[in-house]
């Protein structure tokens, strides 16, 4: 009985591999109440997991759907994934630079919720791109260009959509063995060979603090492992937005600058960690991806990838109504622009959603004049707020003069990349 597995959890045993099969597979099948595994979710966050009830669970819910065939890809697959962060468009310059270096990269997105920006939101902030690929499609693209950034289809790893949807209203999300096995499992599906993880810590990620992120990345990447995908994890700051723009058409217009070679220096510092990484995996490590940045083919592959997803790369991108640039009032140093301020901004601005089925703006969204550490003089453009609406202007306004903060001096930043687990 369903009843008894949640006993067990609550009562901080361990589950065994054919309870885990069977909770996993009845719940997908809709034989089980949605109150009942809400019961068993927050038992898992309050007791946790064993790795091999993590190892077992990603299993199940892998086993709930299909597993995507990527052998008919001559090319060596591998694929990022990021926990979500604000400003994280890293995607859109990374998948063309690594196919542009040789490799395939099978890349399926999400939408953004909450304070954090979605992949498939920016695409589709390009006149026409289509985020809805068939996976013969999806396969075809691979072959052809290298590189595909589509939504999952509705047949891969259906467990975590409905697992997911519960746990979103559940208070269930931030638990490390349903966050690790909910990621890995559609990785895992999508049927790449090797993956790169890029774990946030900070105000705008999942994780706030650096224990907690180790502890995501080493269980991930313990997974990918299990299941033969050679996995390696980066722990990346979240602390302030990357780059300069937050938003959808904002960075996608950022991310198409850091192909042209130009581009914010974290940005393309991220980028190009990242795509060393990939390329290492995919045994192509003596291909310099900064080349590639440099002589425009990861752009070429971008503009291909772009057409072929229905998109066209040269039409003007959506802009705002309205524009407020907030100034300083103050000499001195920015001292701080916290992601997480930030980010709830750009989502009041109407780049993010409230609920699953909302719509988002592709304009709306926030560009930041300075970083932190930069100097500034009373009068100089600090951000500006962009959005459709005005009457969204006052929230954001009041969220993005607390993020942003100048002082006399900036304390010392901690570094983009804070640790690597392999
Ligand atoms: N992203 C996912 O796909 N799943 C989680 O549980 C959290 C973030």
């Amino acid at each position: 009985m369903f009843a008894d597995v949640i006993r067990v959890k609550r009562d901080g045993g361990v589950l065994s591999a054919e309870q885990i099969d069977w909770v996993v597979g009845a719940y997908t099948r809709g034989e089980v109440a949605e109150e009942q595994m809400a019961a068993l979710a927050m038992a898992i966050l309050l007791r946790g997991m064993t790795a091999d009830e993590v190892a077992r669970w990603t299993h199940a819910m892998i086993a709930s759907g299909q597993r995507l065939d990527l052998s008919g890809v001559p090319r060596p697959t591998v694929d990022k994934h990021s926990t979500g962060g604000v400003g994280d468009k890293i995607t859109l310059p990374l998948t063309p630079l690594v196919a542009a270096c040789g490799a395939a990269v099978p890349q399926l997105s999400g939408r953004g919720l909450g304070h954090t920006g979605g992949t498939l939101d920016k695409l589709e902030a390009i006149p026409g791109f289509r985020t809805g690929l068939s996976n013969a499609q999806f396969v075809a693209q691979l072959r052809q260009v290298g590189a595909a950034i589509c939504a999952a289809g509705e047949e891969l790893a259906p467990a975590d959509r409905k697992l997911y949807a519960l746990r979103d209203v559940t208070g269930t999300v931030e638990s490390i063995p349903l966050i690790a096995s909910s990621i890995m499992s559609k990785k895992i599906a999508e049927g790449t060979a090797a993956l790169v993880l890029d774990v946030k810590v900070g105000s705008g990620a999942f994780m706030k603090s650096a224990d907690r992120a180790s502890e995501l990345a080493r269980t991930m990447v313990e997974l990918g492992k299990a299941h033969g995908v050679r996995t390696v994890a980066l722990l990346t700051d979240m602390s302030t937005p990357l780059g300069r723009a937050v938003g959808n058409a904002v960075e996608v217009a950022e991310a198409v600058e850091v192909l042209a070679g130009g581009g914010p220096e974290d940005v393309v510092s991220l980028t190009l960690a990242l795509a060393r990484e990939m390329l290492a995996l995919a045994g192509l490590s003596d291909v310099d991806p900064a080349d590639a940045l440099r002589d425009g083919r990861a752009m070429d592959t971008w503009r291909a990838m772009v057409r072929a997803q229905g998109g066209d790369p040269d039409a003007p991108l959506p802009q705002a109504a309205e524009a407020e640039v907030v100034r300083a009032d103050r000499d001195g140093v920015v001292a701080a622009v916290d992601a997480y301020g930030i980010g709830v901004a750009a989502w009041r601005l109407g780049a993010g959603r409230t609920r699953k089925e909302d719509p988002v703006s592709a304009s709306a969204g926030v560009v930041l004049h300075r970083k932190p550490g930069d100097p500034v003089r009373a009068g100089d453009p600090l951000y500006e707020l962009r959005t459709d609406d005005p009457g969204r202007l006052p929230a954001a306004l009041a969220l993005a003069a607390e993020a942003v903060v100048v002082a006399d001096a900036a304390p010392a930043r901690p570094p983009l990349v804070m640790d690597r687990l392999d």
